[in-house]
């Protein structure tokens, strides 16, 4: 399986067609929507699509209007769920021009997930291309709101009109974008998570580090449970003792310490490699800060957070950025975590971070691209 994938990926790269778009949103109807994007609930006015028939490889590359998808009632991803997507943001820079956060790196993890669901992989190149094309036909979709930033949302999903159950001999991939201001509402200084115990979110041997639909489907009783409590989002423990923090339902997890040192759940499967995890660790380490990626018990987050020995909590991701955790909540009571606000590690941290990402400050690591 894997070597047919990895041969379907060494194809030249493909040649976008340029649908116009019949009806642009009008100017000031955007500008309205622009004013308070929220998250995930305004789209701009275009798309990328891209197919992929076994056999032929990936073609009919398109950018064209962003409009309704007819698909057959016995669409393979309408059965089983074979789907996975991506999340980046897009930036306007200090300067005017506009940027991508390290996208290569979500084309990698993105390929990683296709793997995982037996589907196609994409070459790097294209999907860096797919995004870039969207952002210059939407550059006028930036939300010029504090922490505004272009979401893109790539995915693929298994497009043949057959219900047995085998990987799909044909898919899609589409990209859409997003104006995109806070994740949690009101840009929360600190948010609030409960503890799941009657739910785990990945096995050793799942699909928990691939970042498929079908994950976040599983995720949202539990989701849901956290929010009729009182909390923002839901945590995890390993499925296997119910013991060992796992990642919130999007975003990954850091833990700071009073001697200055930080700690990280490890990549062992189950959790998603988060982009801005791997980052924060590189600028952890750059300011000479030890970062451990070591399990982490629930109890020990309880009593290292009443001992002080923990100072600081915070969680991260591309739509959350970085958030503190304040109140940690569970079904044996709950607790506070160091003040209960942003600590000063999370709060440089996210101010570095953004500084890069938004051109601000100088890109050691090579990470931003630059598209205009
Ligand atoms: N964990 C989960 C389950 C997620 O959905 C996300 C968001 O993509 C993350 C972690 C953070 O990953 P990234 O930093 O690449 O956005
Ligand atoms: C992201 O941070 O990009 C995510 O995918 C998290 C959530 C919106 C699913």
């Amino acid at each position: 399986m894997a070597s047919l994938a990895k041969a379907r990926t060494m194809t030249s790269p493909i040649a976008f067609r340029h649908l116009p778009h019949p009806r642009p949103t009008a100017p000031a109807t955007r500008d309205a929507a622009l004013a308070d994007p929220g998250f995930g609930k305004i789209f701009s006015d275009h798309m990328i699509s891209i197919e992929f028939t076994r056999g032929r490889g990936w073609h009919s590359a398109t950018l064209g209007p962003r409009e309704p998808i007819a698909l057959d009632p016995a669409c393979a991803v309408l059965h089983y769920a074979q789907e996975i997507f991506e999340g980046l943001k897009a930036y306007r820079l200090a300067d005017g021009g506009t940027a991508l956060f390290r996208p290569k790196a979500n084309a990698a993890r993105f390929n990683r997930s296709a793997a995982r669901l037996a589907m196609p992989e994409m070459p790097e190149d294209t999907f860096v291309e797919a995004i870039r094309q969207l952002v210059l036909a939407d550059a006028e979709w930036f939300p010029p709101v504090e922490g505004g930033s272009l979401y893109l949302r790539p995915f693929m999903f298994a497009s043949e009109t057959f219900l047995g159950v085998r990987p799909s001999n044909e898919y899609r991939f589409l990209v859409i974008a997003s104006p995109a201001g806070n994740y949690f509402k009101s840009g929360a200084p600190a948010v609030s998570i409960w503890v799941s115990q009657d739910y785990t979110r990945a096995a050793s041997g799942g699909t928990g580090a691939a970042k498929c639909g079908g994950n976040y489907a599983a995720s949202l009783v539990p989701q849901a449970e956290a929010i009729a409590r009182g909390h923002d989002q839901v945590v995890f423990l390993d499925a296997a003792e119910r013991k060992w923090i796992e990642e919130l339902g999007g975003m990954n997890l850091f833990f700071v310490f009073a001697d200055g040192t930080m700690l990280t759940p490890p990549l062992g499967g189950t959790i998603l490699p988060g982009i801005t995890r791997d980052s924060l660790i590189a600028l952890a380490r750059d300011e000479g800060l030890e970062v451990r990626e070591e399990r982490y018990s629930l109890d020990q987050w309880r009593d290292d957070s009443a001992s002080g020995k923990l100072t600081e909590t915070f969680a991260c991701g591309t739509a959350a950025v970085v958030t503190a955790v304040g109140r940690v909540a569970g079904q044996d009571g709950e607790f506070t975590v160091g003040s209960g606000g942003p600590g000063q590690v999370t709060s440089k941290l996210r101010q570095r971070l953004v500084a890069i990402q938004r051109g601000e400050a100088p890109d050691p690591h090579g990470w931003v691209t630059r598209l205009s």
